[in-house]
């Protein structure tokens, strides 16, 4: 079929609908209105001032955003004259409504803040020119909310898309297509958009929200300092969740900013890991901090971690280490604080502990780091450290040498150029390098995710020693 025959097919479709669509007589188009609550319950975690609705119909989604917020510029655009006819009949006032194809919006670019599509970009035969259109006419920083039809499976979205379209179509209705989480990914990423969230949600919906980035620009970071990317974007993605077991604010802010590919960075596993370890260090560090308040916070390898927002007790200074294209890229997005000092160096060639007080004790916490590190590397870190600071603890991230050799089947760093140089079967073996380091505590990242699911449990029964884990040294001079 071509795309004007699909164009014709909505046009006949929804003209016929267009008097009926908001009454008890609207048949299957009543199943529209399962959408409404979710996207103005999206819509209300951001400020916005002019929204763009894409194939509005009558305009019932636009209705309750114009109870909700009256004072608000919204604007619906749809191609059957017929709908735009009824919902100017409303009579609503700061509500403008256009007759156009969503395919070639009509507007302004950067004018809009968000828009919002409903069961509609389904109809269109020329997708990717809607998510295009749609990039162009987003402000930077604004984004797409998306609503429509998907299947739980790729097999069943196959029958819908092979089987029950066509008999549809010669049915008298203009469907094209119905989409799974790849193919939306594509088209955001084509027009240049970062899908932040793709949930299949009740009642075969696909819930996604995409961003146009702030930056247009790719971050450019090295090999290692890439990884830096994972645990950021597995934090705002968490963060975003319905009922989030970390909060991140920065991480979502950063994450709205740059134009970054998430989902590369995203997945199960590591995601898991992330949270794990970021809740299993949280609480080691914080219970520290409630002993030494006065302590000086070594972040090693950095990255775009805000611990500091979580823990910060108003006295504890905290020294951030990076190399410097990463530090270059955090001083850029975030505000200085009179108690983060950034310290722009290699840890394996530079002296990077000059500038940091000797004189209390020292919390060094090396996250997502030694693993990139030789054993030499790692021997004359420790050396550093205990030469210059008298007293404290390192909290390290180690893993299993099976999981350090096997990198390129690690679901997310196999995605990058960075690769996993080092693993101990044990953190006994790290206290033997350094007189007068003690282990007080390893724990493996399992136990914290037994928590939340039955993988945890499964894995934390049978895997335990595989998996990474805190090890918690104390070291004295
Ligand atoms: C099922 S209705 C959804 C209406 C409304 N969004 C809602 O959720 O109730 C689909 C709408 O998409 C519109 N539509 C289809 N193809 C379009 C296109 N290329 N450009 C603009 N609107 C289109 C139709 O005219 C119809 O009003």
């Amino acid at each position: 079929m071509t795309d004007e025959k699909y164009k014709e097919l909505s046009l006949k479709e929804f003209t016929k609908a267009a008097e009926v669509y908001e009454t008890d007589r609207a048949g299957v188009y009543k199943m529209c209105k399962k959408d409404y609550p979710d996207v103005l319950s999206e819509l209300e975690r951001e400020p916005f001032e002019d929204l763009l609705d894409c194939g509005c119909g009558t305009a019932p989604m636009l209705t309750l955003l114009h109870e909700k917020y009256p004072e608000k510029h919204l604007t619906g655009i749809d191609l059957t004259p017929k709908m735009i006819e009824v919902a100017k009949a409303k009579n609503m006032e700061n509500v403008e409504l256009v007759v156009g194809d969503c395919e070639d919006l009509p507007f302004e670019d950067c004018s809009f803040d968000a828009v919002i599509c409903c069961q509609s970009f389904h109809h269109y035969p020329n997708v990717q020119k809607f998510f295009d259109s749609v990039q162009r006419v987003l402000r930077p920083g604004g984004r797409l909310i998306l609503r429509d039809m998907t299947a739980r499976t790729g097999a069943a979205r196959w029958l819908m898309n092979n089987v029950e379209m066509p008999v549809i179509n010669l049915a008298g209705h203009g469907d094209v297509h119905v989409y799974g989480k790849d193919e939306v990914r594509t088209l955001c990423r084509n027009a240049g958009l970062n899908m932040e969230i793709f949930e299949k949600r009740d009642f075969f919906r696909l819930h996604c929200v995409a961003r146009r980035p702030v930056e247009s620009r790719q971050v450019q970071l090295g090999d290692v300092e890439e990884t830096a990317l994972i645990p950021l974007c597995i934090k705002a993605s968490e963060s975003r969740r319905r009922a989030p077991r970390i909060s991140d604010p920065k991480a979502v802010e950063i994450v709205s900013t740059l134009a970054i590919d998430t989902d590369k960075y995203d997945k199960y596993f590591s995601h898991e890991g992330v949270v794990a370890r970021t809740v299993l260090i949280d609480e080691t560090a914080g219970h520290l901090l409630e002993k030494y308040p006065d302590a000086a916070v070594i972040n090693l390898g950095c990255g775009f971690d805000d611990r500091f927002s979580r823990l910060d007790n108003g006295s504890a200074h905290w020294y951030q280490v990076d190399l410097p294209d990463s530090i270059e890229v955090r001083k850029k997005l975030f505000a200085p604080h009179e108690r983060q000092t950034l310290i722009s160096a290699d840890l394996s060639t530079d002296s990077w502990f000059e500038d940091i007080p000797k004189d209390r004790v020292t919390i060094v916490i090396a996250e997502g780091l030694l693993m990139y590190f030789t054993e030499a590397q790692v021997k004359t870190l420790l050396g550093q450290i205990s030469e210059n600071f008298p007293r404290g603890f390192l909290l390290a991230e180690l893993m299993h040498p099976i999981a350090a050799k096997n990198d390129r089947m690690h679901d997310t760093v196999k995605h990058t150029n960075a690769h996993f140089t080092f693993g101990v079967k044990s953190g006994r073996e790290l206290e033997r390098y350094q007189p007068g380091w003690e282990l007080i505590r390893e724990t493996s990242f399992f136990t914290v995710m037994r928590r939340y699911s039955a993988v945890g449990k499964i894995g934390d029964t049978f895997m335990r020693k595989y998996m990474n884990r805190l090890a918690v040294y104390k070291f004295k001079r």
